[in-house]
């Protein structure tokens, strides 16, 4: 068992807070090793260490069994060490050929023949099945492609080691089924990888051992085949953590949101959304799936009074709401969760508990008399929702800003619940919040729906359209191809829709990816 890299007692501090505390990762010749932890736990530091971009303020680096000092990326690349970052670095204009030898010709020391470029592009993409067109240029080709291109720019520069951070964060179902085939072509012809991602499904699909950290510190390292979901979950939380969603049966009741052939165009003019009919009855839970930019966005905005509907109606409770603002909709029971919270749900500057009133800051308790504002009673109210909702810290005259991603969501969700509106809108309600807080968002929306609210849950996440709907809908292309009971939907079923593909081409046979097969 000979290692490729060891990195030992890696410490970097940052200002305020040490990113790695006497971190060290072995990393085995020829597998795939996954690096997991929660937002903000160290993984890209430790990485950025080892690609020379951070210099680390403690502990060593040995390649190949080597001692080595990794000072810049040049370093790395010339131990064949390889990154592609969760950021890409390509150019827009120019091709994938171009871009996959831009910056080595030099190395080379002879122009490189673009046609010759080319055709080893050609060679490397088949090799690993990396599918893209060499002639393409970047702007034209999907980020998912774009992925491609960097990593076969991490091969054309001979990459031994290569360190993929987060690289399914960005991608649809099918195309994370063909990055984790990628990765096993790789490993196959002898490529060691380090593969970041907090999706413990994909980790234990594909890695042979599993690194966990936890607020700077490695936590541990098991074998994979040693470990299950509960277990990798616990670690990078530091607690038990409930995995799927308690629920019962949903017992819908009268309708409560309606829209009837529902029309959006963009700011450009163009329609974004055409012939939509939703129906959502209290006490269910109705999923939109769909790949981003499919309308989405639009629609929720729309009923939320953001953004202007060309055609159609929208009813709450029975009654028209297109033409009232925002804030009246807020008071005729709407509740909103928006998909981007720094926009829409929350004013950084303002503190935790003006953020908590916002929209009923004028009203008792938080006035009195109509007009005195009561900081007693704001403050009274903010230190309950912050110690029932589990904001961290629980401080409520801190600024929003301060608040990690995670918490500041829960900011948001406590407001918007705690009116207990009959009709509640999650758009993105966990994008960036880590798995302790997505279980506690998961539980407080099921409530919710308990309590006799009608949710409309949009995420493009779909475990969580899974887990938590009782009917779900896909949105392709502006449109609403199909709804179906929660029962009948899979992941594949779902990703095949979202793509465009029609119900009735779909067949049974498509089940069964690696994915699937990971027990639960
Ligand atoms: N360039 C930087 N300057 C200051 N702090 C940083 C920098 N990069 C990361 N950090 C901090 O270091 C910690 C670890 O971050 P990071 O390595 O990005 O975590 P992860 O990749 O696991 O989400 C976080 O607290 C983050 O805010
Ligand atoms: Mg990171």
């Amino acid at each position: 068992m000979k290692h490729i890299l060891q990195m030992k007692n890696i410490t970097k501090r940052f200002p305020g807070v040490v990113a790695n505390d006497q971190i060290s990762l072995d990393v085995i010749e020829g597998e795939i090793h996954a690096l997991v932890g929660e937002n903000g736990s160290g993984k890209s530091t430790l990485m950025n260490v080892l690609y020379g971009l951070f210099h680390a303020d403690e502990g060593e680096i040995y390649v190949r069994g080597e001692k080595t000092t990794i000072d810049e990326p040049r370093d790395a690349i010339n131990l064949r060490i390889g990154m592609v970052f969760q950021h890409f670095m390509l150019v827009e204009t120019l091709t994938v050929a171009e871009n996959v030898i831009l910056g080595s010709e030099i190395r080379r020391g002879v122009r490189v023949d673009y046609q010759q470029a080319v055709a080893e592009v050609q060679r490397l993409a088949e090799e690993y099945g990396l599918n893209v067109d060499p002639q393409a240029k970047i702007q034209d080709i999907s980020v998912g492609q774009q992925q491609r291109v960097e990593i076969l720019k991490a091969l054309y520069r001979g990459a031994e080691l290569l360190i993929l951070d987060e690289p399914t964060a960005v991608l649809t179902p099918q195309e994370v089924e063909d990055l984790i085939e990628v990765m096993n072509n790789l490993k196959a012809q002898g490529t060691s990888i380090i593969f970041i991602t907090h999706k413990i499904k994909e980790v234990l699909a594909v890695s042979d051992h599993v690194t966990v950290l936890r607020r700077g510190k490695k936590i541990g390292t098991k074998a994979t085949k040693d470990t299950d979901e509960r277990d990798l979950a616990e670690m990078m939380v530091g607690r038990d953590v409930l995995l799927e969603v308690e629920k019962t049966p949903a017992q819908p009741k009268a309708v409560v949101f309606a829209a009837k052939n529902l029309a959006i165009k963009d700011e450009r003019g163009s329609e974004r959304v055409r012939g939509i009919d939703l129906e959502v009855r209290a006490g269910e839970v109705l999923g939109i799936a769909g790949v981003e930019g499919n309308g989405q966005s639009q629609l929720v905005e729309a009923i939320a009074g953001l953004m202007p509907i060309h055609g159609g109606t929208l009813q709450l409770n029975g009654r028209d709401i297109s033409r009232q603002t925002p804030l009246e909709r807020k008071q005729s029971g709407l509740g909103y969760v928006p998909e981007d919270r720094h926009r829409r749900g929350l004013i950084l500057d303002y503190s935790v508990a003006d953020n908590l009133i916002l929209g009923f800051h004028g009203q008792e308790p938080f006035v009195r008399y109509g007009f005195i504002r009561s900081d007693r009673a704001i403050q009274d109210y903010a230190v309950k929702l912050v110690e029932s909702y589990d904001v961290r810290p629980p401080e409520p005259q801190y600024k929003a800003a301060s608040l990690s991603g995670g918490n500041q969501q829960k900011v948001v969700v406590a407001r918007e619940f705690t009116r207990t509106p009959s009709f509640l809108i999650c758009a993105q309600p966990t994008r960036g919040v880590d798995i302790g807080a997505i279980e506690f968002i998961h539980k407080q929306i099921i409530a919710q729906r308990d309590q006799g609210a009608a949710v409309l849950l949009v995420s493009a996440e779909l475990d969580e359209i899974l887990s938590l709907s009782d009917r779900i809908a896909v949105m392709y292309n502006g449109e609403i191809v199909t709804t179906m009971p929660a029962e009948e939907a899979t992941e594949k079923k779902l990703g095949f829709l979202m793509l465009g593909g029609q119900p009735e081409d779909y067949s049974d046979a498509n089940e069964g990816g690696v994915l699937d097969e990971v027990e639960s």
